[in-house]
């Protein structure tokens, strides 16, 4: 699916290094004004006038008050990353001594015993945590992916761990299912596999989705396609299969779609053009989605992660620790968010806790899009 491997990526990743441009001097003629929000004329000075203020303003040539300008809200054309190919990923393991029994009191409306939820890309990173998240909160859990072994390896880390963290207690069912979410085949199949195995679904939480930086004038199109097929497309159709399954039983449920800040947000230095947009469809798909089947009883919201931890961002930042520190320069709270941060956050918004919580969506991402 991926053409490149994790050494050229990282090795790409490294190319954010570089040392960054001098802000490009755009020509303008020498005198004119680029003040857009005043009707009054902008009295014309000759550079030999400007003040310190003058040039600090709009009113300025771009580069005048100094190479910094605009330095740290920019995009890096030469920055590109690939997401790697499947055998080049980093496994996930399961969250360790955060789960088990407990005498803590808590909502019990928190608590998803009996219920069956789906979570597509559940086979590593942020979905395989969210998944363990479901398990340990009750719920029988479908693991959807592309990548089978990878599905069936997570699938059973998940059992084992709850095993040792809860023994004794009633194992929960935990499957893992083939599936490219971007095609309504397969879609259709991996939803029929998982009602055989499972007998229902109630929820569903949508994380099958990737990255990759290109600029915006290079990006191969169907590169792009792919993108948009797996992260808009999957995620509608996944949400579909679901809400249909949910109307046909007449039963309520939720679904939790996995967005990014990037979809309200442009994140600096790496280009990412068309993930950003695929990010801002799937938080109003999600919206739009909680309005249309508001009477069915099914809510609908998204969760926009910040920059978090995942075992594959963890290789990339490792060997670029100069890339770690321009983003954690940018988030308020000063580091990057842990995969098991979503935990509370699915589970919240999966459950009976938010009730009457639809078409949200909730940033777990260290206030960085307050900024
Ligand atoms: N990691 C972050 O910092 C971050 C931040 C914001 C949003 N997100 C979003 O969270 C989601 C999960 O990201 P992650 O970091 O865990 O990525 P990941 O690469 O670790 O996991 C994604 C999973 O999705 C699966 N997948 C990819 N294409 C698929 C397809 N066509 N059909 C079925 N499964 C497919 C992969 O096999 C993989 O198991 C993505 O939607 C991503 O955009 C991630």
């Amino acid at each position: 699916m991926f053409r490149l491997n994790l050494a050229r990526q990282l090795a790409r990743a490294a190319t954010l290094q570089a040392p960054r441009a001098a802000a490009p001097k755009i020509a303008q003629p020498v005198g004119t004004s680029m003040r857009f929000f005043s009707s009054s004329p902008y009295p014309f000075k000759d550079h030999s006038s400007r003040d310190d203020v003058d040039a600090a303003t709009t009113a300025g040539q771009p580069g005048e008050s100094g190479d910094h300008e605009g330095q740290y809200a920019r995009t890096q054309d030469n920055i590109r990353v690939e997401y790697p190919e499947e055998e080049d990923l980093p496994r996930s393991v399961p969250v360790q001594g955060r789960g088990g029994v407990h005498d803590k009191r808590t909502l019990a409306s928190f608590s998803l015993e009996g219920r069956v939820a789906v979570v597509t890309g559940g086979a590593r990173g942020l979905g395989f945590v969210m998944a363990q998240a479901l398990v340990t909160s009750g719920a029988d859990v479908a693991i959807v992916d592309m990548n089978r072994d990878e599905g069936q390896l997570s699938a059973q880390g998940l059992i084992d761990t709850f095993k040792a963290e809860n023994p004794g207690s009633k194992v929960p069912k935990v499957t893992a299912h083939f599936c490219d979410v971007s095609s309504p085949t397969s879609v259709n199949q991996s939803m029929a596999e998982i009602l055989k195995e499972h007998g229902k679904v109630d929820h569903l939480v949508t994380s099958a989705g990737f990255t990759e930086n290109y600029d915006a004038i290079s990006y191969p199109h169907d590169r792009m396609q792919k993108l948009w097929g797996v992260n808009v497309d999957g995620t509608y159709l996944y949400a579909v299969a679901v809400a249909k399954h949910l109307m046909e039983r007449q039963s309520p449920g939720s679904i939790v779609m996995i967005g990014s800040m990037s979809g309200s947000i442009v994140n600096v230095p790496q280009p990412q053009a068309p993930y950003n947009a695929a990010k801002a469809a799937v938080r109003h798909l999600a919206a739009s989605l909680a309005v249309e089947w508001a009477s069915a009883g099914i809510r609908v919201n998204c969760i926009s992660p910040g920059y978090m931890l995942t075992a594959l961002t963890k290789k990339i930042l490792d060997d670029n620790p100069e890339l770690q520190k321009q983003w954690t320069s940018l988030i308020p709270v000063g580091k990057m968010g842990r995969p098991e941060d979503l935990m509370g956050a699915v589970t919240f918004l999966i459950s009976d806790a938010s009730l009457y919580v639809t078409g949200a969506d909730l940033r777990v991402d260290g206030a960085y899009t307050c900024t």
